[in-house]
C-alpha cells in the first residue's frame, strides 16, 4: 500500500487523487493481489518499467552464461563439465521465458536486443566481472545464484502475470544452480591448501560485486517506490541485501571460510548483521560500461548476434514460405 512505501529519490508517485479511473481501477486490483494479464489495462509507465526490468532480467540471464561458459571445457571431471553445461542452459532457457514474458507486453526480442547491444539497455552488474579460477564456478552458484534467488523468489508474487509465472519456473532451477555452486565451495574448501586458497580468492573477489547485485540503497533507487506501489518489485534493495548477508554468514561459516569485511558483526538489537557497503563508486563505474568485462561482454553477445543471422533470416523464410503456401491453398 502507498503509505508502507519507501522514499525515493527517482520515480514520482502518484497519489489517489491525481489518478484517473483506470489508473484507480487498476491501483485497486493491484492491492487486491489480482494479477495483471497482457490484454488488461495497464498505465503506459507500469508497461514501460515492466518492460526495462524484465527485459534487463532476460539480458542478465543470457550475458551471465559467458563468465560460467568460460569454463566448460576446463572443468576438472567429465562430470563437473556435464552439470555446469547444464547449468549454462539452464540459463538460455530463462533468458528465453524472460524475453517471451516481454514479448507480452508489446516489444519484440529483436527491439530489446538491439537495445542492449547500442548499450541502451543494462544487464546485471556481477557479469561484467571475470572468472579467474574454478573455485569462482563455486562462489558464482552459490553468491550470484543465491543472490539473485533472494531477488526472485518474491518476484514470483509480482502483479504481472506472465513474469510471475516465468519466475516460478526459473526459482525452481535457481535453487538447484546454488546447490552446485556451494557444493564446489565445499569440496574446494576441504581440500588441500591450495584449493582452500582458491575458494577464500574467489570469496573475496565476489562478495561485493554480489551485494551490488541488489542494486543501489534504498535512497538511490530511482524506481522503487513506483515499481512497489505497482507490486512489479515486492521489496526495496536494501531489505533483500540485509536477507542475502544474513543467510549467507552462516553458510561461510560452514564452509570455514572469511568474508571480506572487518565490520561484519551480528547486531543483536537488530536480529541481522551489520555489514560494509560495497564500494558504489565501482558500482556505477560498471554501469556505464567500465567494468573489468563490459566490452568483452557486449562484444561476445554482438558476435553471436551477427554469427547467427543466416539462422533468424532461414526461418523467417521458411515461415514466410509456409504462410505463402497456405494462402495459395485457401
Ligand atoms: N546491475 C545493473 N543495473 C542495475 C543493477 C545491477 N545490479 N541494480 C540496479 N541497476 C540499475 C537499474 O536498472 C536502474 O537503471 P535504469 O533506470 O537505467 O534501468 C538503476 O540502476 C537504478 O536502480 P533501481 O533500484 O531504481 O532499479 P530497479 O527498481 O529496477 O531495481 C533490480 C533493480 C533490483 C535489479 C530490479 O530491476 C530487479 O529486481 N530486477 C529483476 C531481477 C534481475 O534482473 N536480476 C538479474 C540478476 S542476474 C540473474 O538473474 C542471472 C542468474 O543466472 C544468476
Amino acid at each position: 500500500m502507498y503509505a508502507q512505501m519507501v522514499k525515493s529519490t527517482g520515480d514520482a508517485v502518484k497519489s489517489r487523487e491525481d489518478m484517473s479511473d483506470d489508473e484507480r481501477h487498476f491501483q485497486d486490483k493491484v492491492d487486491a493481489n489480482i494479477k495483471v494479464e497482457p490484454r488488461d489495462w495497464m498505465p503506459d509507465d507500469y508497461r514501460k518499467t515492466l518492460i526495462r526490468q524484465i527485459g534487463q532480467h532476460a539480458h542478465s540471464e543470457i550475458v551471465g552464461q559467458l563468465p560460467e561458459g568460460n569454463w566448460i571445457t576446463r572443468a576438472p571431471t567429465l562430470e563437473r563439465k556435464a552439470i555446469l553445461l547444464a547449468k549454462v542452459q539452464d540459463e538460455a532457457g530463462h533468458g528465453l521465458y524472460l524475453y517471451c514474458a516481454a514479448e507480452t507486453l508489446g516489444v519484440t526480442r529483436d527491439e530489446l536486443t538491439e537495445k542492449l547491444l547500442s548499450g541502451r539497455m543494462k544487464y546485471s552488474s556481477i557479469f561484467n566481472y571475470p572468472t579467474l579460477t574454478w573455485a569462482d564456478m563455486g562462489a558464482v552458484g552459490w553468491l550470484v545464484d543465491g543472490a539473485a534467488i533472494m531477488n526472485q523468489v518474491p518476484l514470483q508474487r509480482t502483479s504481472y502475470g506472465p513474469y510471475s509465472r516465468a519466475m516460478v519456473r526459473i526459482c525452481k532451477e535457481e535453487s538447484f544452480h546454488q546447490r552446485q555452486g556451494y557444493a564446489i565451495m565445499m569440496k574446494m574448501a576441504q581440500g588441500s591448501p591450495a584449493q582452500r586458497k582458491m575458494a577464500q580468492d574467489a570469496l573475496n573477489r565476489m562478495w561485493y560485486p554480489s551485494l551490488m547485485m541488489f542494486g543501489p540503497s534504498d535512497k538511490d533507487s530511482v524506481h522503487s517506490a513506483q515499481s512497489m506501489a505497482w507490486k512489479i518489485k515486492i521489496n526495496t534493495n536494501d531489505e533483500l541485501r540485509q536477507k542475502f548477508v544474513n543467510e549467507t554468514v552462516p553458510q561461510a561459516e560452514y564452509l570455514g571460510l572469511t568474508i571480506p569485511d572487518e565490520n561484519l558483526k551480528f547486531n543483536e538489537e537488530t536480529g541481522n548483521y551489520d555489514f560494509s557497503q560495497p564500494d558504489w563508486d565501482e558500482f556505477f563505474e560498471v554501469l556505464k560500461g567500465n567494468g573489468p568485462c563490459n566490452t568483452d561482454r557486449l562484444n561476445a553477445r554482438r558476435k553471436a548476434w551477427d554469427d547467427g543471422a543466416w539462422v533468424r533470416e532461414g526461418l523467417l523464410a521458411h515461415a514466410e514460405k509456409r504462410a505463402a503456401a497456405k494462402v495459395a491453398a485457401e
